[in-house]
């Protein structure tokens, strides 16, 4: 008996996937003027969308919207003049794709054995755990695993340290990154892990494994991105449920004390939240702490998003970093590293300060890497790859999760060859 309602309980979950999407309409909207982007923006706050991507002259706005809100949307947007077109009217469809062919690309693979971790495949939380406790195991001399904390709903939250001389030699500079801040943009784990591959099981870059020290966090937000696998796809904040399940979820990146709740939304319900205090979530604090505890080593950090194919620094407010001007260098200098091998329908790396290039945002980690001394601190925005035949943001196309780590393994090179090359000269 117990058998038959377990498995009804399955069917039932089995079709409920994705039906809180379904509807849900992707917009773009490629605005002409900064009065139009005002009120597209104006717009997806008063209507509480979700978007995708920040309109901009010159750049066109990525809008998810549920089917109740169409209507309003585009009345607004046709009494305006503003133009804009449905990329998919059902963004059910293309979840249910996306689900089919990672399914399929992990049937065709082999994810048992350590040292052939396929690069076909998005990896869920436990998959990642597993995979970073053997690394340790296998690779002691080279790689340390931390347990660093807990996440709000009391996940493990690990990251590895890779290095020949045990983070002892301090004439070495570290390299930091993370992915997952932000939950949602799955197609950040592959970069990560791709690095860490050709750290320590692939190694052909014998100068980066030698000469630097490296910090890896692929999953600086596990709660989010578990409940991205389970329940909703594109969720984006953490899941702290102190201001009410309803509007669950803390910005990560927002929550960082640099010019704290400047450029970030008070209301709990929005996806740019930016919590109660600065660090009032478990999970900046790790970042926070990995920052103290490493300190001036720290030469180069990068938190990977997306999507976008930009390189963006601080300050957030618009304010530039003394060292500016090497900023956006070495930017540029890992942007076209990028750009030599990237997917010739994909964009040309943008790089600048990001609220320049995209809008004002405070207390984001990058911002915060540079305001405790890290020379070169950037937010990586990966681009947003060929899904089916558009490009569909966040939706993953098993075919270039490979490319995403490759090529974004190309910018990483450059920088760390960069900071390795200029530290304590
Ligand atoms: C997976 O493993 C099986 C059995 O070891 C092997 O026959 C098959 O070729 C492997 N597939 C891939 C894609 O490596
Ligand atoms: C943000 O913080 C930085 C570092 O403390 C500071 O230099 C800058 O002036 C602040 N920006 C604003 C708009 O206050
Ligand atoms: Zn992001």
């Amino acid at each position: 008996m117990w058998k038959v309602i377990g498995l009804f309980a399955l069917f039932g979950l089995a079709l409920a996937k994705h039906e809180n999407y379904e509807g849900h309409a992707l917009y773009e909207i490629p605005v002409k003027t900064t009065d139009q982007a005002e009120l597209v923006n104006y717009l997806t706050v008063t209507l509480d969308l979700d978007v995708w991507s920040h309109a901009l002259p010159g750049r066109a706005g990525v809008i998810l919207v549920p089917k109740e809100k169409k209507a309003l949307l585009q009345n607004e947007l046709s009494a305006a003049g503003v133009e804009f077109k449905i990329q998919t009217d059902n963004i059910k469809e293309l979840l249910d794709l996306e689900d089919q062919l990672l399914a399929e690309a992990s049937k065709r693979s082999n994810v048992s054995r350590l040292n052939s971790l396929p690069f076909d495949q998005i990896y869920t939380y436990h998959q990642v755990d597993v995979f970073l406790d053997q690394l340790a195991e296998a690779y002691p001399d080279r790689v340390t695993l931390v347990n660093a904390g807990k996440s709000f709903e009391g996940r493990d939250i690990k990251y590895i340290k890779i290095s020949t001389t045990n983070f002892e030699d301090t004439s070495k500079p570290i390299v930091f990154m993370e992915s997952l801040l932000h939950a949602r943009e799955w197609i950040t784990l592959p970069a990560t892990l791709y690095a860490i591959h050709k750290l320590v099981i692939d190694v052909t870059e014998q100068d980066l494994v030698q000469d630097v020290d490296w910090i890896i966090l692929p999953i600086a937000n596990p709660d989010g991105y578990v409940h991205t696998h389970v329940e909703s796809r594109f969720w984006r904040k953490n899941r702290n449920t102190n201001s009410g399940i309803a509007c669950a979820g803390v910005d990560l990146n927002r929550n960082f004390d640099i010019n704290w709740s400047q450029a970030s939304s008070n209301f709990a319900c929005s996806d740019t939240f930016h919590g109660s205090a600065p660090f009032s979530e478990p999970e900046t604090q790790i970042t926070r702490d990995i920052f103290k505890q490493y300190g001036d080593r720290i030469q180069l950090f990068l938190d990977i998003h997306s999507f976008g194919s930009m390189i963006l620094y601080g300050y957030g407010t618009g304010v530039l970093p003394e060292n500016g001007l090497f900023l956006h260098l070495v930017g540029i200098r890992m942007a076209s590293a990028i750009d030599a091998v990237k997917m010739s329908w994909n964009p040309d790396y943008i790089v600048g300060n990001v609220a320049l290039v995209l809008y004002q945002a405070s207390g984001s980690a990058g911002d915060y890497g540079t305001s405790v001394g890290v020379p070169f601190s950037y937010t990586y925005e990966l681009p947003g790859y060929r899904f089916g035949l558009g490009g569909f943001g966040f939706l993953v196309d098993p075919d270039f999760i490979e490319q995403a780590g490759f090529e974004t393994w190309e910018g990483i090179k450059e920088g760390a060859r960069y900071v390795r090359e200029n530290y304590r000269k």
